[in-house]
């Protein structure tokens, strides 16, 4: 075995060690790529209500591969490289729209909805001078499909055929979390995207964390939308890639560890002006003001009081990474309920009061590691497994994650 291969084993701890290299590596971001996007993964696109009408489009990624998700003329939806047979130009620029074909612009080669090539400009040539010979086959380089699942208006592409079926993917526990929240068709809100000066997964860690939430996030604590003596579990499922973490309204007057702890979230005295700002309808019915959700490699659900949302988590490139927000509620929301949405919007999103502070903080575990790939997080909060748990002091999730990757990566 080389020196280099050697320095790039996972340490002997297991999930209780992620190695900085991990973060940092081109070779490692690359086989990325193909293991886990472009293979047995499935890459969240988006919310079916996105695309309601016949011949409506979007566009996105499944990893680094720009993708076209399409409703055809039967009301089907489908998925196909974002790339022209010809010589690999985008085929579709917009982000979204509603079309009967799709057109590449630079040498006006033709598509139905379903990503099949149906015309070539100038293909018998023109007035018996050049064109295409008798027996070219340009299909044969045209746009991968991919086939796309469904699961309560969430909407996944995989490349694979080795893929289980999509719930059986995520797991039937943190499939009943997603049921909680998609539990009546949704009505877009609006979103954002933001960009992250990290690598994806440094993300993906901070969502499936649910130690650092009422410790970093001094909104949370200091109002007391989510402390740790408050109830609330976490769920794993999928293989470790998927997770659920709950938290219910009600803390405990009897103490609060925060400030016996002298902890920089004790809340020292602050309240809001406009405290409705927190109001909040408990329209699920089971107490439960904020569950966060993951699927893996990219998907992520949230209520937060009644601020919903999917966020799709897109790499970038080593060190940076895109996050799409897309805000939603009910269809069947009344005028007073949106108003409420959108306000509390205002918790999470780029400059969201409590996610504000994530981008920041994936940003200092990849500066701060810069210069220490062969060493290691210590990742033993709550044991060195991965299980469910009623205790959010620990970082099950995150050592769930590393357990999944690990099988996709062969590593
Ligand atoms: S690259 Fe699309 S038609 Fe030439
Ligand atoms: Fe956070």
């Amino acid at each position: 075995m080389s020196a280099v291969t050697e320095s790039r084993a996972w340490p002997a701890e297991g999930l209780a060690r992620v190695p900085y290299w991990i973060y940092q590596d081109e070779d490692v971001y690359r086989r990325e790529q193909e293991h886990i996007y472009r293979g047995d993964t499935w890459n969240f696109l988006g919310l079916e209500a996105e695309l309601p009408e016949k011949g409506d489009f979007k566009t996105t990624f499944v990893g680094e591969m720009p993708v076209v998700v399409t409703r055809d003329e039967g009301g089907a939806l489908n998925c196909f490289e974002n790339r022209c047979a010809h010589r690999g130009a985008l085929l579709c620029l917009k982000s979204r729209g509603n079309t009967k074909e799709i057109t590449c612009i630079y040498h006006n080669w033709t598509y139905d909805l379903e990503g099949n090539l149906t015309g070539v400009a100038f293909r018998r040539g023109v007035r018996g001078q050049g064109g295409m010979p008798e027996d070219a086959k340009p299909e044969s380089e045209a746009p991968r499909k991919l086939r796309v699942a469904t699961f309560c208006g969430l909407m996944f592409a995989t490349l694979s055929e080795a893929t289980p079926p999509i719930e059986q993917y995520i797991g039937p526990e943190v499939a009943a979390k997603i049921r909680r929240v998609m539990k009546e068709p949704v009505r877009l809100l609006g979103g954002y995207t933001q960009v992250l000066q990290s690598n994806w997964k440094l993300y993906f860690e901070n969502v499936k964390d649910t130690y650092h939430a009422s410790l970093l996030h001094l909104f949370f604590s200091t109002f007391r939308l989510n402390r740790l003596e408050q109830k609330g579990g976490v769920v794993v499922g999928g293989e470790g890639g998927s997770h659920a973490s709950f938290t219910m309204m009600k803390s405990d007057p009897s103490g609060d560890e925060y400030e016996r702890a002298g902890m920089r979230s004790a809340s020292g005295g602050y309240a809001l002006e406009a405290p409705q700002m927190l109001e909040s309808v408990d329209e699920i019915g089971d107490g439960v003001t904020l569950q966060i959700l993951t699927v893996f490699p990219g998907f992520v659900l949230q209520q937060i009081m009644n601020s919903l949302a999917v966020r799709q988590v897109l790499p970038k490139g080593v060190r940076r990474t895109e996050l799409v927000w897309t805000c939603f509620g009910y269809a069947s929301d009344d005028a007073r309920m949106t108003e409420l949405r959108m306000k509390q919007a205002n918790l999470v999103g780029p400059a969201g009061y409590i996610s504000l502070e994530d981008g920041a903080a994936t940003g200092f575990v990849q500066r701060g590691a810069a210069g220490a790939s062969e060493r290691s997080s210590f990742v033993e909060m709550g044991g060195r497994t991965v299980e469910s748990n009623e205790s959010r002091v620990t970082e099950t999730s995150v050592r769930g994650l590393w357990q999944q990757y690990r099988r996709h990566m062969g590593l």
